[in-house]
């Protein structure tokens, strides 16, 4: 065989790696929804939280500041509808604003998880102080952030808050106290 025939099966041979290796494919930039809670926007977070995103290497692609109402709430944290602390989910989520963002870099989801730190802000306070719960969370309920838990929660997010639902969104962009 030529040596241009040999180029070409070597060619089709990376190709085929670079496809299939997950170890190639882990270096794919990936989405994730992050969210300022209301007790985490009305406690002048967002500056903070913000310049820990970008520090700790994502790009920050979308934002927006919205307002939900019941029903929002109840499609967003579907999963947990049935839970005893449910009622009072949706009192929090409803309290006020909140700003969403979509996080991007390798490994986005996971990362974005580990640096918000575990659901109960009084034990991230202990076990996780350099989380972002442990520095605006108050308990397992008022926890200032929320980030998606899987890819398909990622997408699911990511297209409830930046697909047609909520296009009316106010850009945060509009507020200076930023
Ligand atoms: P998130 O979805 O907001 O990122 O929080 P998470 O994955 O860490 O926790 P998850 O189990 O999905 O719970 C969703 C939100 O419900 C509230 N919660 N309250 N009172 C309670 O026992 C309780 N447990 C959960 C929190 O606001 C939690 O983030
Ligand atoms: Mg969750």
């Amino acid at each position: 065989m030529g040596g241009t025939g040999s180029l070409v099966i070597f060619l089709l041979c990376l190709m085929f790696l670079l496809g299939r290796s997950p170890s190639f494919a882990s270096t794919e930039k990936e989405k994730t929804l992050a969210m300022i809670k209301p007790d985490g926007f009305s406690g002048n977070y967002t500056a903070e939280i913000k310049r820990v995103i970008l520090k700790s290497g994502f790009n920050i692609l979308n934002e927006k500041i919205v307002h939900l109402d019941e029903e929002n709430v109840t499609v967003f944290y579907a999963e947990h509808s049935k839970r005893t602390f449910f009622p009072n989910l949706v009192k929090y989520m409803t309290s006020g604003p909140v700003v969403v963002m979509v996080l991007e870099k390798v490994g986005a989801i996971s990362d974005w998880r580990a640096l918000i730190g575990p659901t109960d802000a009084q034990k991230a306070k202990i076990t996780h102080p350099d989380s972002i719960r442990a520095l605006c969370g108050l308990n397992s309920e008022r926890n200032c952030v929320h980030g998606s838990d899987s890819p398909h929660s990622a997408t699911r997010e990511i297209s409830f808050f930046f697909g047609e639902m909520f296009s009316s969104g106010e850009s945060i962009a509009n507020h200076d106290e930023l």
